[in-house]
């Protein structure tokens, strides 16, 4: 079976957005607040049979599984797919393996390497570059730490790093995959223009991709290259090629949040710092650096220490097979400001983390009350399901005793509620098997359409009211902005379902008839889709009529051309 089709297979959407919005069952569908916009009623709905979801609110987007984890983990769809497989212990193939990939991959490389030299150069020497030096000295950087860390100016340019590169003998198509460029209607230009940049590096510290920082306020405040089968976030991590000889020696890694807050503690000696590339730490991270150590402390700023976050942090206890310590940073500071301004503090500071399930129960704590009974029992009810993930027995006894005397609620009856938890979480067996049978493959209309622009790219044009949001398959989302120039490439993950794709001569004959046909009929579903979520969620608050009709009443506007004059769905 393909790679992706298994992982899908495997994976329970309603399991994996569980993690991040409370979803309350409500016929066949489940609602919860959206978890990418802040609303008060509950416009998202999880479709377990569909294996997809849908808000019907502000965003007005939807898909499976896959693409909720790339938008709300921020992941290329490999590294989503790596991000799932991990989870269920599935092994993607490394891709770079056979010798033409290989060479693929050394280029990109090299021609990172080559951007990383010159935005050094820049930085050192150029007269654009005065105010950044600047800035820098201001953030308390010596010029040898710039050299370390290769830091680096990109000019305010469209095509000088394509230019350069071209010189240098890049084919169209090497510039294209090497992350350093940008697809725009107009025409390719160089991502990077008029920021600070940091040369992200392997392990081995070969020059991968780059973080940029705005040098004036633009948005967004660091930009990243663009994925490319080396540029993986969610197995990458800053610093490690500098600090992995530190972690083993200290048998200690500390992760931090940023790119500074990585520099300023190694020029201070603490050369056991990293950080991730923006997104949370996942499994992929620790199965890297459980080769170093088993002692990970996360250095938080405040905001961070009381997000929810933490909670999905636990389950990677498991696989560090230890906990995991958390230090929040005083005053609101970042590491590298406290390092400024006092860099003694620091081992003490980090000699004091808490493990997190610690932190968990004391941010608890303070949002009960619990000398009340319903203080207790939703002390209770938000604990027993963190205390469930721990899977070292010894441990989970040692919290369900915590969490008895500090309750004084009965150690037998909380021993009661956590194996519960654990056969609600057996119960889910039955939604797992719904999951088989679920259309984890693409639906046969969303690749018809697809089959059809692949082999006849004039068609493109034709298909300009095709909406990405039409698809449910996050593949033939992707595959759809490919064809459109919106993504340079597609994932290797990907290239054999294309091929399939590309291979469907049945679309051929009257192809222009039938790609009309297929969007409308794909334009119809996504249509039904919303409506149906708009009626189930009105139902569900009890306010139905309203509700559904001001829902029906934003797609048709939104899609007026379809339903010309007609004034209801
Ligand atoms: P912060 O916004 O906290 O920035 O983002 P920072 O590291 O403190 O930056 P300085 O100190 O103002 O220079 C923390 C990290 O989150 C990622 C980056 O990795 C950043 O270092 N990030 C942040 C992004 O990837 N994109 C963004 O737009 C913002
Ligand atoms: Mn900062």
């Amino acid at each position: 079976m393909d790679i992706v089709e298994e992982i899908k297979q495997k994976t329970d959407i309603v399991e994996i957005i569980g993690q991040y919005t409370k979803l309350t069952k409500t016929g066949k569908s489940l609602t919860g607040l959206c978890p990418f916009h802040s609303e008060k009623h509950g416009s998202f709905v999880v479709y377990p049979t569909q294996q997809s979801w849908h808000c019907y609110g502000a965003c007005g987007t939807g898909g499976d599984v896959i693409s909720f984890i790339m938008k709300k983990e921020q992941l290329s769809f490999g590294d989503a797919i790596k991000y799932l497989a991990d989870r269920k212990g599935i092994v993607v193939p490394e891709f770079g393996q056979n010798n033409a990939n290989k060479e693929k991959n050394s280029r990109i490389i090299s021609a990172n390497e080559l951007a990383a030299e010159f935005y050094n150069e820049q930085l050192n020497h150029s007269e654009a570059a005065a105010p950044v030096r600047e800035y820098l000295a201001k953030r308390g950087l010596t010029p040898q730490t710039i050299a370390h860390f290769r830091l680096g100016y990109s000019p305010k340019s469209n095509d000088t790093i394509q230019k350069l590169l071209q010189d240098r003998g890049y084919t169209k198509e090497e510039i294209l995959s090497s992350g350093l460029v940008t697809q725009t209607e107009r025409g390719v230009i160089d991502r990077f223009r008029g920021r600070l940049m940091f040369p992200i590096h392997d392990i081995k510290g070969q020059t991968v991709g780059f973080g940029a920082r705005t040098m004036d306020n633009s948005n967004p405040k660091y930009l990243n290259s663009a994925d490319t089968p080396i540029f993986s976030k969610s197995s990458l991590l800053y610093g490690l090629d500098y600090a992995k000889d530190a972690i083993r020696k200290e048998d200690k890694v500390i992760i931090v949040e940023g790119y500074m807050d990585v520099i300023v503690p190694h020029q201070y000696g603490y050369t056991n710092v990293i950080a991730s590339m923006g997104t949370a730490i996942g499994e992929s991270h620790c199965n890297i650096l459980k080769k170093l150590t088993k002692n990970v402390v996360l250095a938080l700023d405040a905001d961070q220490a009381g997000e929810k976050g933490m909670v999905r942090t636990v389950p990677l206890e498991n696989v560090m097979d230890n906990e995991i310590k958390m230090v929040s940073i005083p005053d609101g500071m970042d590491p590298d400001e406290l390092m400024l301004k006092d860099s003694t503090l620091w081992p003490a500071l980090i000699e004091k983390a808490e493990p997190i399930i610690d932190h968990i129960f004391d941010t608890t704590f303070e949002s009960v009350d619990i000398k009340t009974v319903a203080g207790k029992s939703k002390a209770v009810d938000l604990l027993v399901p963190i205390i469930a993930n721990i899977s070292n027995p010894i441990r989970q006894l040692a919290y369900v005793d915590k969490l008895a005397s500090i309750t004084r609620v009965d150690k037998n009856a909380i021993i009661d509620r956590l194996n519960q938890n654990k056969i609600a979480t057996y119960s889910k067996k039955p939604v797992e098997s719904a999951a088989k049978s679920a259309p984890v493959a693409s639906r046969p209309v969303e690749s018809f359409c697809l089959s059809i622009l692949i082999r006849h790219p004039d068609a493109l044009a034709k298909a300009e009211d095709l909406d990405e949001e039409f698809f449910i398959n996050s593949e033939n989302k992707s595959i759809l902005r490919y064809l459109r120039g919106q993504e340079t490439q597609l994932d290797p993950l990907m290239e054999d379902y294309y091929t399939k794709l590309a291979g469907n001569e049945r679309v051929d004959d009257l192809y222009e008839a039938k790609l009309e046909e297929v969007v409308l009929r794909l334009r119809e579903e996504y249509l039904k889709r919303s409506a149906s979520a708009a009626s189930e969620l009105a139902i569900n608050e009890g306010q139905a009529l309203g509700q559904v009709y001001k829902a029906k009443d934003k797609l048709v506007s939104r899609h007026r051309s379809y339903y010309g004059k007609k004034e209801s769905i």
